[in-house]
């Protein structure tokens, strides 16, 4: 099984979403220790923003595009490669400005790709997906300085983080029963309300990590590539 870890904080030190991350990351490896875990670290290594040429070379078909039209996609091309041959994504991230990061925003603009992920087909109420993203979980593990941002909350309705990731979230080849969130509240607060949430959020990081390490069986893809190289 691969995990694709997709860490979106600046901050090295520390931040808590990546805190979140490790507790995820080293329970499912205590559990599953010859898995393979990439990371993307979009929030140290931004990926680029979109261009005018970038989207050019989307609507160019693969065999007629420039040697430059090839490059501006190079980095689409690795993200997208390590999306398709990953089993699970985890995405570590801050909330800002109550959504996501830019940098994380701009690794969705580069991974979710006209004629490599998904196509347009107008007959349809939703666009096909390319068969190379279906069958992955998505773990977001998030902080924010506030609270409040579930159902019923007192910012329920300022919540853009998560509902955005879970939209894109089929773009990733994730069905919506697939999304999990932990969330760290009341970084700004420091306080005692802010120390149980970090708590409780590592040991549900760690305690989902578990249920997802055990319950997980390969999807077709991991399937056919075990049997192709027994
Ligand atoms: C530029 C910026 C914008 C932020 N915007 C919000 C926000 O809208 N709502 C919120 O709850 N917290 C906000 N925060 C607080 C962060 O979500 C919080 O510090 C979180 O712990 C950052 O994640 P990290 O610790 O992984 O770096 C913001 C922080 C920064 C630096």
């Amino acid at each position: 099984m691969n995990l694709l870890l997709i860490n979106a904080s600046p901050r090295r030190e520390r931040s808590l979403s990546r805190q979140l991350a490790t507790a995820f990351v080293s329970q499912w490896l205590a559990l599953r220790p010859h898995d393979a875990v990439w990371e993307r670290d979009v929030g140290i290594n931004h990926p680029p923003l979109l261009t005018e040429a970038w989207i050019a070379a989307c609507f160019t078909p693969e065999d007629q595009r420039t040697a430059a039209q090839s490059d501006v996609l190079a980095y689409s091309d690795a993200a997208i490669d390590e999306l398709a041959r990953s089993d699970i994504v985890v995405i570590a991230t801050p909330r800002y400005n109550y959504g996501m990061p830019a940098a994380l925003k701009a690794w969705f603009d580069q991974v979710i790709r006209i004629n490599r992920t998904f196509s347009f087909d107008r007959t349809e109420t939703t666009w096909p997906l390319s068969p190379l993203l279906s069958g992955k979980k998505l773990v977001l593990l998030s902080a924010s300085g506030e609270f409040a941002f579930r159902p019923g909350g007192l910012r329920e309705r300022w919540e853009h983080l998560e509902p955005h990731v879970r939209t894109c979230a089929r773009y990733l080849g994730v069905s919506a029963n697939d999304v999990h969130h932990v969330a760290i509240e009341y970084q700004e607060f420091g306080d005692e309300r802010h120390r149980a949430s970090l708590q409780g959020a590592i040991s549900a990081a760690k305690a989902l990590a578990s249920a997802l390490a055990t319950a997980q069986s390969p999807h077709p893809r991991s399937q056919q590539e075990n049997s192709n190289a027994s």
